[in-house]
């Protein structure tokens, strides 16, 4: 039996971690859009989670959605999160590992716990999900993780030393993961986005965000939507031969 067999005629569930803001709402939506149940985790913004699941509600009346609070660097809370998504859907074909921060320095200010801050949730938190809800891809035989990485992963930032570590790390997680997982119908992929509109990006200076785009070749800055786009092609079953794989998103910023 193949894989797109097994989950025929039943809606796939797909968790995005940092659901509630920016990307991760963007890629709630679409994969909602895709026909997926969709679970949104967020870590302290309620009011944004359930804006995003009211778009889902407005757009998509019979898909499934859960909102879980949880801190995506705590063990405990990744556990309890999976164990109630788990409750409420019975399973876990799509991870996407979105929930990301920036603590941005130049190394000399940086402090370790600057450092620490953004290895925890960006590098740490895609562990934790992709150990807890790989657990329950495993006993399926199915999933799709896809890892939001950056292009300062890809080719480093200054100011991000702490970020760009955390961003090459899940890259090395990606294409570990990838190899154990390949035999078990689990395919783990990474995109990198480039500059794209969102809180995070909100609050660059308007001379550094002018400077920026006149690096990307395409000519204008990246929307949530384009990241969303490239995230529901990794996570349909069809994509099933793609795996250990880093997809620029990025207006050809990283050529
Ligand atoms: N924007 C860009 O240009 C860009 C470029 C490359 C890569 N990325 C990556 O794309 C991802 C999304 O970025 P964004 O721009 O959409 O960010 P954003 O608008 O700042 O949203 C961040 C999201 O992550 C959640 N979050 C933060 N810490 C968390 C934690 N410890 N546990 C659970 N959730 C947590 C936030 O939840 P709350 O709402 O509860 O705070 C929010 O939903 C990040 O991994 C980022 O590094 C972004």
């Amino acid at each position: 039996m193949d894989n797109q067999e097994i989950i025929k005629d039943e809606r796939r569930t797909a968790l995005v971690t940092g659901g509630s803001r920016g990307i991760g709402r963007a890629a709630a939506l679409k994969l909602a859009e895709a026909g997926n149940n969709v679970v949104i985790n967020y870590q302290g913004n309620e009011a944004a989670a359930r804006e995003t699941e009211e778009l889902i509600h407005a757009a998509c009346p019979d898909v499934g959605t859960l909102i879980v609070r949880a801190d995506v660097s705590k063990e405990d809370e990744v556990r309890e999160m999976v164990d109630s998504i788990m409750d409420a859907f019975g399973r876990i074909d799509i991870l996407v590992n979105n929930a990301g921060i920036t603590r941005d320095h130049l190394l000399l200010r940086m402090t370790a716990e600057d450092f620490d801050q953004v290895i925890a949730t960006n590098l740490r938190g895609c562990f934790l999900l992709s150990k807890y809800a790989g657990q329950q891809m495993l006993k399926a035989r199915y999933g799709r993780i896809i890892n939001i990485s950056s292009i300062s992963g890809t080719h480093g930032n200054i100011g991000q030393v702490n970020y760009a570590a955390s961003k090459a790390g899940i890259l090395g997680i990606t294409k570990s993961l990838a190899k154990e997982y390949a035999s078990r119908g689990i395919t783990v992929n990474a995109i990198a986005p480039g500059f794209i509109r969102t809180d995070m990006t909100d609050v660059l200076r308007e001379d550094i965000r002018e400077r920026i785009l006149a690096e990307i070749p395409v000519k204008r800055l990246g929307e949530p939507s384009d990241v969303a786009d490239a995230i529901v092609f990794l996570s349909r079953p069809e994509s099933g031969f793609i795996t250990g794989q880093v997809l620029g998103v990025d207006g050809g910023m990283g050529i």
